[in-house]
């Protein structure tokens, strides 16, 4: 059973393949408390064995014994609070106590448990859910809040989940791992031993952001081990919010560690009307005791079985051309129409017209400073509209798609100089512009509804299979003027909730489109924006090397499929450096090929390359998009390298890279992850086929010379 009531201890114990995740009804007061969450048990029994788990406390004495699943009961707001509730009377204090459960299928069809807890005095509910991801070793936690009463309620701070780890010895701490950034260089890796107090990871720029992204792992958990990509105990887990988020990681002295994490409460409030309920967003975690290779083995197959839109998630993703480090803003029919071409010979797919494209006259989309907010076609760059081109590149045997930037808004352009008051703004304060741009109040119906009937229009009068939506600036003064006062802070969340709707209605309407999400670069990355489009744009920043970088941390956290890799030119446009047209090549093969590069001007080999590794990458597509990843080599170690291994065990891709040459020193071996150890495979540059013990005991050789020297190695079962 992977939901089982044990009635004697009026308690839960979820399972999953590996894992168990325990909590009860404490007596006397009836409060919620978490018992367990690590490797499977054998016997149920241990759970509960006395002198094993911490008994439920009778005083507040010791408070730090207490763990409290979804914390706010009684004295413990010295911790951070999963809830806080104001109620009509102004009492700001929540008592949850239990109600009731019950358990179910998901909309999903995982099973699940809810349990209800309501205050001890007024009418409020709080509904828990959990979800079980059985094969996957995760649950999937979410709130329901709800005003059961006849006066309001004012929500100023509501996580979706607290996660609680194993107790550790005082001097002991858990070590976190989380992905840091900016522009060109998001999803870094940074790892950072815990100590006593919170670390929080958040955003407050009303997206999910590129500075810090909605995913944690921690280990070092028993007897203080850290874990590998192989090996060793990794709790870990994501948030499905493309908003203002928070994760607090909290240790005490007593050597408690706990995850609170979700909406972020700075500058937050929601106003519960009689009646009302409301959503917070899903954290989806896990234990496992495979490492960090594992955890994101795990949230990849989770994303794809679970998260990603259904209607195309079982397809390859094609490999897109798109100009934007050719052109900027300077597009139009013809240059268009030529990269088509070229990029039709290499065996593009889909063929994407970046920024440009659109607004008229003294508002004309030539540069960032206008247009955004008019999405009419240019006249100029465009005479006859789209279709010319949407028919060549059709011809041409390709799918077409477009860029737009929808929730924003130059002043220079039409629309805001007809709905100055569309832009979040404070009366009497200076609208800040970010890229020249403000953006547009999202939480207001008629601004949803303009952007949606602007899409559905665009995409009504062409045939457009992909639109790359992007976002370029952080919210600052969120005011919404005109809303009544008690629901102006509920921006941020709004923002977030019409976007997700807009996305839902057009993929209802269009169901032939594919969206990516961008945010200049991978600045909206994240479970949430994921399950309304279909894949990411990684990073401006297409240098070759660096992004490997940048795809092992994104690679921690998100699928191979949603990841996108440009081959551009060399030298690069943002780091000037240049590598070999291979290198790049197999560096984009790592994700979701594409290309971006001046192809009017590559040289005969860097076309002949490509096209031959573009050909090459389709027979291999599936198995780097679908199969299973291994980490085997980090880029920090000056040598990079990364597997692929098909769900079936027969197929499998490595990719290696070199950073440099150094004394003459050979090549580390690849120990290789995830193969049928008893079966044969033939390997590429191999006289004979091998075993999958071979291959991961002996280990295979590649051999990288020179400086940004590269090499991907097919394997295929031959028995
Ligand atoms: C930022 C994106 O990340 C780029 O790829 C490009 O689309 C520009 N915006 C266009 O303004």
């Amino acid at each position: 059973m992977t939901i089982d009531y044990v009635e004697a201890q009026n308690a839960w114990i979820l399972t999953t393949r590996q894992t168990s995740y325990v909590l009860r009804v404490a007596a006397p007061d009836n409060w919620l408390q978490h018992l367990y969450w690590g490797q499977k048990l054998p016997r149920n029994e241990d759970y509960f064995a006395p002198g094993m788990i911490a008994p439920p406390p009778v005083s507040y004495s010791s408070p730090n014994t207490l763990v409290e699943e979804f914390g706010n009961q009684g004295l413990l707001k010295w911790r951070e609070p999963a809830i806080r509730a104001i109620f009509d009377d102004r009492v700001r204090d929540t008592v949850l106590v239990y109600d009731s459960f019950r358990t179910g299928q998901s909309t999903t069809s995982l099973p699940e448990l809810i349990v209800t807890m309501r205050d001890n005095f007024y009418p409020l509910k709080v509904h828990l859910h959990y979800q079980v991801v059985e094969d996957l070793d995760l649950i999937v936690r979410f709130v329901e809040v709800e005003n059961t009463g006849s006066t309001p309620i004012r929500l100023e701070q509501l996580a979706s989940a607290a996660w609680h780890l194993p107790v550790k010895a005082e001097t002991e701490t858990y070590r976190l791992t989380h992905l840091a950034g900016r522009w060109g260089s998001e999803f870094q890796v940074r790892h950072q031993q815990l100590s006593e107090g919170k670390t929080v990871l958040e955003s407050r720029y009303g997206f999910t952001s590129p500075f810090a992204n909605p995913w944690f792992a921690l280990d070092g958990g028993y007897n203080q081990e850290y874990a590998t990509e192989e090996y060793g105990s990794v709790w870990y887990g994501a948030l499905a919010w493309s908003g203002n988020w928070k994760i607090v990681i909290e240790t005490l002295i007593s050597g408690r560690t706990s995850v609170v994490g979700g909406l972020n409460n700075f500058d937050f409030e929601w106003f519960l009307a009689p009646g009302e309920t409301f959503t917070a967003p899903a954290f989806v975690a896990g234990y496992t005791a495979g490492g960090f290779g594992q955890a994101s083995r795990n949230l990849h197959r989770y994303t794809l079985n679970y998260v990603l839109p259904r209607n195309h998630v079982n397809e390859v993703r094609p490999v897109l051309y798109n100009a934007w480090e050719v052109y900027t803003f300077d597009v139009n029919e013809q240059n268009q129409m030529a990269l088509a071409e070229k990029a039709a010979k290499l065996g593009v797919e889909l063929f994407v017209v970046d920024d440009g494209w659109f607004a008229n006259g003294s508002y004309a989309r030539n540069n960032d400073r206008a247009g955004l907010g008019d999405w009419e076609i240019n006249r100029q760059k465009f005479p006859n509209g789209l279709k010319p081109l949407i028919d060549k590149v059709k011809e041409l045997g390709m799918r077409f798609g477009i860029w737009v930037e929808p929730e924003m808004v130059n002043p220079q352009s039409e629309l805001y100089q007809a709905h100055p008051d569309w832009v979040y703004h404070f009366p009497h304060r200076e609208r800040t512009l970010q890229r020249n741009q403000l953006m547009l109040n999202l939480a207001r119906a008629d601004v949803a509804e303009y952007i949606f009937s602007m899409l559905d229009k665009l995409l009504g009068a062409n045939d457009i299979t992909f639109i790359k939506w992007d976002y370029n600036r952080s919210i600052t003064e969120p005011g919404w003027p005109d809303a009544q006062p008690e629901r102006q802070r509920e921006v941020w969340v709004r923002h977030v909730q019409n976007l997700y709707d807009i996305l839902q209605r057009l993929r209802e309407r269009y169901p032939q489109v594919v969206f990516e999400s961008c945010a200049s670069g991978g600045g909206r990355a994240d479970l949430g924006i994921l399950h309304y489009t279909d894949q990411v744009w990684t990073s401006d920043n297409t240098d070759a090397w660096e992004r490997l970088f940048i795809q092992e941390g994104y690679s921690l956290a998100y699928p191979i499929k949603t990841m996108m890799a440009w081959v551009t030119d060399a030298p690069n446009a943002v780091s000037k450096r240049s590598l070999p047209v291979t290198y790049r090549c197999h560096s984009a093969m790592s994700g979701v090929m594409s290309l971006g590069g001046n192809l009017l001007e590559w040289t005969q080999v860097e076309l002949d390359e490509t096209k031959r590794l573009v050909a090459e990458y389709k027979q291999i597509r599936q198995i780097i998009q679908e199969g299973e990843l291994y980490r085997l080599s980090s880029p920090q170690t000056g040598f990079a390298a990364v597997q692929y291994v098909s769900r079936d065990q027969r197929e499998s891709v490595v990719l290696a890279f070199l950073h440099s040459q150094k004394f003459l020193r050979s090549t580390p071996r690849l120990y290789l992850r995830g193969l049928d150890e008893k079966a044969l495979y033939r390997v590429e540059g191999l006289e004979q086929p091998v075993s999958g013990a071979a291959l991961a005991h002996i280990g295979l050789k590649v051999s990288l010379k020179l400086d940004f020297d590269s090499c991907l190695v097919e394997l295929h079962r031959v028995n």
